[in-house]
């Protein structure tokens, strides 16, 4: 069941011959809608946007025209529409089409339907189907018809002039709970009745198009900045779709697209619609949210993400947070937010693991406590979002949809939260559009069967969702799309904007003080803007002007106070710190010349990590500034060197055994340490006042004989690699 994208851009031209017909023949549009559902604004916005003159039906009424999705129903349609046409009957050159509101949209105007219907010859036209339904046995009844052409009637679209029409309808007798279809297919099978009154089936799709079965027969096509589907069966592009039957989430899809919702050349038109505006709102008045934390898995970056949170410029005070983390492991970092955030928010709850909910019953809960504090949004958000637009929050708002994902990857990957379509296993499934929204070569709202890890609900949407993460079948996020779709409650996915990211948080070992510093393979978007000093890029770049405080030593941004606290931490954690001695077991040939106070990498398990930044960011910055040579990034020896008073406070002086070494300082000069910094005998030169988080980097085996200054107080780290040894 897939469908196909094609660009074509000619003016597609409708021929025909016309019916003797009323100059100002004119179209009443009825449909029937008890509730205003998602599927029924869809329907508005489409009918509005083509001018069309709907009247509503029923709406408020209490529905009994039975479970139509399940099983046959629907009387109570006919039954509104005698009485609806009973009014109109008199009226003239009154062409009046019926048709349902959930699942069907308008491709086109008064004007196309009005010569397209007049080119039948007939009266009463309505749309037809390959399935005979719900009586099969009427199968043999139908008149014949082509292979391209479509033999059965389907009752969710009609049309006809309003004479013969309410002549039509208002035979026999019908009750609510009786099937509509059935009710006017055996009047179309009356053979004389319908010669009588000129009744037509849309056999080709003139009209009419039902999707159920005929997926395959379709194509989305566009001329211009208008699209439309052409269906290369029956060699038509009817006018009216309707999508039936169990097709909803490939409908939907389609329904991004038809109506100009987006087109190739104008975008999203339908973006700007039904929106509402924050701007200028006092901050007192904004709407209440309550907000969903779930941390369900161990998830890197958890730190991170609270600071995210936290710097959303949402009022605070207009939001309730529930936390549930289900690992005691993230215990520290709920704890560290709600100690230094908590006092600003309107309410702060924690599930921790003692409370021993399952994660669809915290989520269950997050619900519930949003009604109880009179929320209008709830967002949910999961702890592996890397929510990095802090106005996230007005924007999902503005965006006035019952729910609508921002969209987040893995950056680099495909891995989204969101799925394009379903398979019949009820899973994941790639829609035929899902990388170019994933790539955001086509931006906008899109309707999608499956959102999950953050997303906003409108609170009156609530009501009918209560209890629906708790499935005993299904994953929670499962279960509340399926609830959602069911409700026909439109689930949108938002990649206008950049919101943020999603961490990796499969193999996540937290075996170490700080867990992130680790994370450089599975997460390196995120490893490097917690990690890499924010000036790297321009450092790097041609045009910039390295630093050089001596001669051929040059002077890098390199990585953040976080890393130098981190990696100090852990070095200090794990403790080992050699004696300083000629004596190394750590070493191969078991003796070091120039012996320091120092942990390797290798010790704390970080080697292939150190390595890999060696390569990844190291090597550029040496490649640019050591024009025409190609490092191997080899490094046996990768160190931290701690001096201080009373142990080893200086170096004495000594080449390295590298062709190139690097350097960066773990802490702050005068702040941390007094004295320190290398010098360079060579040139008489030293760098006293290094900087935190900004790397040395020098010739080493010839050039730069160099020693270490006397620390004076306190104690200075400094990372050292000997690279291309
Ligand atoms: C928000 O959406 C609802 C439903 O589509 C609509 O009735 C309402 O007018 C919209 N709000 C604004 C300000 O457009
Ligand atoms: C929000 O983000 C903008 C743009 O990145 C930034 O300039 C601003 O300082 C941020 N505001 C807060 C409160 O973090």
């Amino acid at each position: 069941m897939e469908w196909k994208i094609i660009f074509v851009f000619c003016v597609v031209s409708f021929s025909y011959l016309p019916r003797t017909s009323a100059d100002n023949e004119r179209v009443q549009v009825l449909t029937v809608a008890t509730e205003e559902t998602d599927g029924f604004r869809r329907f508005m916005r489409t009918a509005n946007k083509y001018q069309l003159n709907v009247k509503v039906l029923g709406l408020g009424e209490k529905w009994e025209g039975g479970n139509m999705a399940m099983s046959t129903g629907g009387g109570q349609k006919v039954m509104l529409l005698r009485k609806a046409l009973e009014e109109l009957k008199d009226e003239k050159d009154l062409v009046v089409m019926f048709v349902d509101s959930y699942d069907l949209i308008f491709t086109a105007g008064e004007k196309e339907i009005l010569q397209a219907f007049n080119k039948f010859n007939a009266k009463v036209v309505f749309s037809a189907e390959d399935f005979c339904w719900p009586d099969r046995r009427l199968e043999s009844q139908y008149p014949i018809v082509r292979m391209t052409e479509k033999r059965y009637l389907n009752s969710g679209g009609f049309i006809g002039l309003v004479a013969e029409l309410y002549d039509l309808v208002t035979r026999g007798d019908v009750k609510a709970a009786d099937d509509d279809q059935l009710f006017y297919t055996k009047l179309f099978l009356d053979e004389q009745l319908r010669a009588k009154l000129s009744v037509k089936l849309d056999t080709r799709g003139e009209i009419f198009q039902n999707l159920n079965g005929a997926l395959e027969e379709v194509t989305l096509k566009f001329k211009g900045s208008s699209g439309y589907l052409y269906n290369s069966r029956t060699g038509t592009s009817p006018l009216v779709i309707h999508g039936n039957g169990p097709i909803k989430v490939q409908f939907n899809s389609l329904t991004n697209y038809l109506a100009d919702q987006w087109t190739p050349t104008a975008g999203c038109q339908s973006c700007k619609e039904d929106t509402i505006d924050l701007e200028g709102i006092k901050p007192e008045d904004f709407p209440r949210v309550m907000m969903g934390i779930f941390f369900e898995e161990k998830t890197p970056f958890a730190d991170v993400f609270f600071e995210n949170i936290a710097q959303l410029t949402y009022p605070k005070d207009k939001i309730d947070i529930i936390i549930h983390y289900a690992d005691e492991f993230h215990k520290r970092h709920v704890e560290r937010f709600v100690k230094a955030h908590q006092s600003e928010y309107r309410s702060v709850v924690i599930f921790s693991p003692a409370k021993q909910l399952t994660e669809g019953t915290a989520r269950n809960r997050a619900l519930e406590a949003c009604l109880k504090h009179s929320c209008l949004y709830y967002l949910a958000i999961d702890g592996a979002v890397q929510l990095e637009n802090n106005r996230t929050l007005q924007m999902l708002i503005e965006r006035n949809r019952s729910v609508i994902a921002p969209m987040v990857l893995r950056p680099g990957k495909l891995w989204s939260n969101f799925w394009g379509s379903i398979g019949k296993d009820g899973y994941y499934k790639r829609s035929e559009d899902y990388i170019d929204l994933v790539e955001s070569k086509r931006k906008g709202i899109w309707n999608v069967p499956h959102i999950t890890n953050i997303y906003m609900i409108q609170a009156f949407r609530i009501p009918s969702i209560l209890g629906a993460y708790v499935d005993p079948e299904v994953d929670p996020d499962i279960a509340i799309c399926a609830r959602l779709r069911e409700k026909d409650i439109f689930l949108y996915i938002d990649n206008q904007q950049y919101y943020g990211h999603l961490v990796n948080t499969e193999n996540f070992d937290t075996t170490h003080l700080h867990n992130d510093l680790y994370q450089i393979f599975d997460n390196r978007y995120t490893w490097d803007k917690k990690y890499v000093h924010p000036e790297y890029k321009r450092a790097l770049a041609a045009d910039t002007v390295n630093p050089q405080p001596c001669p051929d030593v040059y002077w890098f941004p390199m990585v953040t106070p976080k890393f130098c606290q981190d990696y100090i931490d852990e070095m200090e954690n794990f403790g080992k710190w050699s004696g300083g001695k000629n004596q190394d077991e750590r070493l191969a040939g078991g003796y070091e010349n120039v012996p320091t106070v120092d942990i390797h990498t290798n010790q704390i398990g970080w080697e292939k990590h150190w390595l890999h930044f060696l390569k990844e960011y190291i090597v550029p910055l040496n490649a640019k500034v050591f024009t025409g040579y190609y490092s191997e990034a080899r490094a046996i020896m990768n160190f931290v060197v701690r001096y201080r008073p009373g142990e080893q406070d200086r170096l004495r002086p000594h080449h390295d055994s590298s062709t190139f070494t690097i350097n960066i300082a773990l802490n702050t000069h005068m702040d941390d340490y007094e004295g320190g910094g290398p010098r360079f005998l060579r040139y008489d030169c030293a760098v006293a006042g290094t900087r935190r988080g900004w790397m040395l980097m020098h010739p080493g085996r010839l050039t730069h004989f160099h020693e270490g200054m006397p620390v004076t107080k306190g104690t200075r780290y400094i990372m050292v690699s000997f690279v291309d040894p």
